[in-house]
């Protein structure tokens, strides 16, 4: 269970991310893995969950701290202004730390006033923070948003436990250095105890550049020394809390989502993917597959739906409204193409559904397809196994760049820059038979399984109590 190996010092967790989701009864599904894993650790934990309101003031002498306790945890909120948001979120996070981490340096832009403004944010946090820390706390810091936090809070004499985890991809060496900050940031992640990442592929790209950049010494493939300090760096996956993704898809509203989405079918199979809008995802390419599978395997055409479901996300920045318009061209090629009088081949969503729609959507699903060109881990990859109906499953088509293509055995595992692979793998997976299909989904149920978010936080926290247990 998710208590043992963890040894309670009397020291609460508190957590510290960017985006706080405070429950309100229905989540959205825009959330991302992040909001969705903290959520599921904090609510058996207790403690603090510490990070922006939401909320944005235009004048600094505005800015207001709320604490709201729901369910056994204390959510510290604070405001941000205008001129801080757009500078930090909007330009240093999502134009510069984003694209980078996840390999596109060719999408990555750097302002050094961005850089200014992340690392007063920072400092700010941790100010607010550290007026509510006890000693003997644990500190959870989470995602690119908040890498200098940590090393602010030992400047303001924080000396208890500190860990970060890094829920996007860590680059190798040569595209971190890229980023004219490279120093700073890797500096930053070096006062935690213990750095998490996804998977051994990103703990390894990271001691890498510590080793070479900041000259630490590499005692083991999880543990460098540098300046009289060990530091810990560990690959454990975040996942999905197996129980609740069942309990959305038994739901009144998942069955009810699923029945009208069935009798619209026909008896035709479904491919679904969903995804935040966001490059990343390889929604472009993802369709050029589709595509290819409409042209060159004709056997499928009117037998098949792609359900392409894309939460609006970080609208206001130029490469999202770019590729949005890039998606919307392709969407109306592939309909004007391929339709028929009584079969469209494709239906596009750019809309928000929750979580519970979309669970019954993917239990309906005969296919997953998860084909990210660059992922920490990716969470749909998991609710859709856990969905499904065990004597009847889908199958799961997934990037090899997905961080889940790690752990998930089972999986159809596809490049999603090669067209043709994924329309083969497409084609494979409506043809599968149904033992094949069971036979998959077990070991993908299981792998799940294993590798949930109970696991997760009981992983990270052994590390961060300094218990080093292995997976
Ligand atoms: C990813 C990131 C999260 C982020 C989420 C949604 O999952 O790792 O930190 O919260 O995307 O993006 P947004 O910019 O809307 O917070």
């Amino acid at each position: 269970d998710g208590k043992s190996g963890q040894k309670e010092r009397g020291g609460r967790l508190v957590v510290a991310s960017n985006r706080v989701s405070v429950p309100t009864g229905r989540q959205a599904a825009s959330a991302g893995g992040l909001a969705v894993g903290v959520q599921a650790a904090l609510r058996d934990h207790g403690g603090i969950w510490f990070g922006w309101s939401g909320e944005l003031v235009t004048d600094p002498a505005e800015r207001q701290v709320r604490t709201v306790e729901k369910d056994g945890i204390t959510y510290v909120l604070i405001d941000l202004t205008r001129t801080e948001h757009r500078a930090y979120y909007g330009g240093m996070a999502n134009r510069t730390l984003w694209p980078l981490l996840h390999y596109r340096i060719d999408l990555t832009t750097c302002e050094h006033e961005w850089y200014r403004t992340y690392a007063a944010v920072n400092r700010l946090f941790a100010e607010t923070l550290m007026e509510r820390l006890r000693p003997e706390d644990r500190v959870w810091v989470q995602d690119f948003h908040l890498i200098p936090l940590g090393r602010e809070l030992r400047r303001l004499g924080f000396a208890g436990r500190l860990g970060f985890f890094l829920h996007v991809p860590f680059p190798p060496a040569q595209i971190f250095l890229t980023l004219p900050w490279h120093h700073e940031l890797g500096q930053d992640l070096c006062a935690y105890d213990v750095a998490g990442f996804q998977t051994p592929t990103d703990r390894d790209h990271f001691v890498d550049y510590a080793r070479r950049e900041l000259g630490a010494e590499v005692l083991a493939e999880d543990r460098f020394r540098r300046e009289g300090r060990t530091i810990e760096v560990e690959a454990v996956p975040i996942g999905v809390d197996v129980r609740e993704v069942e309990r959305l898809t038994q739901s009144a509203e998942a069955r009810r989502q699923r029945d009208a989405l069935q009798a619209s079918l026909d008896g035709r199979a479904l491919i679904i993917g969903v995804d935040r809008l966001d490059y990343s995802k390889g929604i472009v390419e993802r369709l050029r597959g589709y595509l290819s599978l409409l042209a060159d395997y004709p056997q499928h055409r009117r037998k098949v739906v792609l359900m392409q479901i894309s939460a609006p996300s970080r609208e206001d920045l130029p490469e999202y409204r770019d590729m949005r318009r890039t998606i919307e061209r392709l969407v109306g090629h592939i309909v004007g193409r391929y339709a028929e009088a009584d079969w469209i081949p494709l239906r596009y969503l750019n809309r928000t559904h929750s979580r519970r729609t979309l669970a019954g959507f993917y239990r309906l699903a005969r296919v997953g397809l998860v084909t990210p060109l660059r992922d920490g881990l990716n969470l749909v990859a998991e609710e859709f196994v856990v969905a499904q109906d065990p004597n009847d499953p889908g199958v799961l088509v997934l990037s090899r760049f997905a961080g889940a293509a790690a752990y998930l055995d089972g999986a159809l595992v596809v490049n999603p820059y090669d067209v043709g692979a994924v329309a083969e793998a497409l084609d494979r997976a409506l043809t599968m038979t149904l033992e094949e299909r069971q036979e998959r989904h077990r070991r993908l149920l299981a792998a799940v399984r294993a590798n949930d978010v109970a696991a997760w936080r009981r992983r990270y926290l052994a590390a961060l109590e300094g218990e080093h247990e292995t997976s």
